[in-house]
């Protein structure tokens, strides 16, 4: 694999998008449809569209968590996000989107790391916007309608600064963080995260802070149980790590739940904050629409005459691919393929659909968002919660 192939948590190049080939090589599982089967046999509904779609496709031993599920034996959830800007991106949505799912339908408590002690070392932030954005960002994650009793958040640098109550709801976070630390040569995690001689001495170190969360005995507030990761596929390298060294804390390897990523507008790439015209969470309905209506790339024919004629490709058009992650009604869904693939629809009508689909989302969104005041922040971050 050259450098420009591969995929580390800081690097998605789009020549390494081929999904099956990353699965081979990072060594995970497909989800098939026996695991969506078993998925809502034991939930007892349908199964996420995100995964009936093939949009979340990944896992490690994800047929673990349910077995131990069925046996009544407990798991918790764990996510993050790495503040970089003011605003998510509708692509950061989609391991959220899961999460809420996951959360629902287990009803099992949520870590929440912000990462940004990350976004402080990887990209150039000073501290003071890293935390400004870490704060917005916690808004929107709250967003998504997690349940505070159930749900804990906490920064990386907020951690380390001020302990609230003199309880971080953190196991002597900076004792194990040594512990790990210890445990990984420069030579493993270069191999894992692609470092060099030009690294700074706080990236090294930073993935030792991404993994601890996956140990239950990390929280103080955890009992003995096992953790599923849900993100998209480019954290797996953590992940990864996290399991080899699980024994070390008398913990289980964590198992993990993988999206692929929602294209950027142009489909070059996964969608993110340095690619051109990203849409954020706090984009205006008619930024989004212009946006849509001015750069999604698209699947139809470069004339009418020939459109209506041999019909578009849904694969390569970007308003469809949207549509697939965030139209939840399957028989539209199909109904919307079957007229652009026969040509019936033209672009510009799916590309209409798509700006109200996501003009929708946006709209609920911003209207949870605003009912968000500090008491309810303060809830997700306190430490007094005891899962299990
Ligand atoms: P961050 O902030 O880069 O991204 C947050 C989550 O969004 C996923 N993601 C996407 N998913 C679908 N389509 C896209 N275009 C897309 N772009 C990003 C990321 O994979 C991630 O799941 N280091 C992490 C923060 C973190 C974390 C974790 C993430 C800390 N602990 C545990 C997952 C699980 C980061 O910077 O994510």
């Amino acid at each position: 694999m050259t450098e420009k192939d591969k995929v580390t948590p800081w690097n998605v190049s789009e020549t390494a998008l081929n999904y099956d080939k990353l699965i081979m090589e990072f060594g995970c599982k497909k989800i098939d449809d026996n695991l969506i089967e078993r998925i809502e046999k034991v939930t007892g509904k349908p199964a996420h569209h995100l995964i009936r779609r093939g949009l979340v496709f990944a896992h490690r031993d994800l047929d673990q968590i349910l077995d131990r599920f069925e046996k009544n034996e407990p798991f918790y959830l764990y996510t993050g996000r790495g503040p970089s800007t003011k605003s998510l991106h509708i692509g950061h949505v989609i391991p959220f989107l899961l999460s809420k799912y996951l959360q629902d339908m287990f009803d099992v408590p949520l870590v929440i790391q912000i990462t940004d002690d990350e976004k402080f070392l990887f990209k150039n932030l000073d501290i003071e916007s890293t935390k400004n954005f870490a704060i917005e960002n916690v808004k929107d994650i709250i967003a998504f309608g997690f349940n505070p009793e159930k749900t804990f958040i906490f920064s990386n640098i907020d951690v380390f600064d001020k302990p609230k109550n003199g309880d971080t709801g953190l196991n002597n976070f900076f004792q194990r963080e040594l512990m790990l630390s210890k445990e990984i040569s420069f030579n493993e995690g270069s191999k894992i995260f692609g470092f060099d001689l030009n690294s700074n001495l706080g990236q090294i170190t930073f993935p030792v802070r991404q993994i601890l969360p996956c140990y239950f005995n990390t929280f103080n507030f955890l009992k003995k149980c096992i953790c599923l990761v849900p993100a998209a596929l480019d954290q797996d390298p953590y992940f990864r790590l996290a399991r080899d060294k699980s024994k070390y804390f008398g913990c289980d390897k964590p198992a993990c739940i993988y999206s692929g990523f929602l294209p950027s507008l142009r489909n070059l790439g996964k969608m993110s904050n340095s690619a051109s015209h990203t849409i954020f969470l706090d984009d205006s309905l008619e930024e989004v629409a212009t946006k849509i209506h001015k750069y999604a790339f698209s699947g139809g024919k470069d004339t009418l005459a020939e459109h209506r004629e041999f019909g578009g490709d849904t694969d390569k058009d970007t308003a469809f691919q949207y549509l697939r992650y965030f139209l939840e009604d399957d028989t539209e869904l199909k109904t919307i393929e079957m007229a652009y693939r026969s040509g019936k629809m033209t672009s510009k009508e799916m590309k209409q659909r798509c700006v109200e689909e996501i003009q929708a989302f946006i709209e609920e969104f911003k209207k949870r968002r605003a009912s968000i005041n500090q008491e309810i922040i303060d809830g997700f971050f306190s430490c007094n919660k005891r899962f299990y």
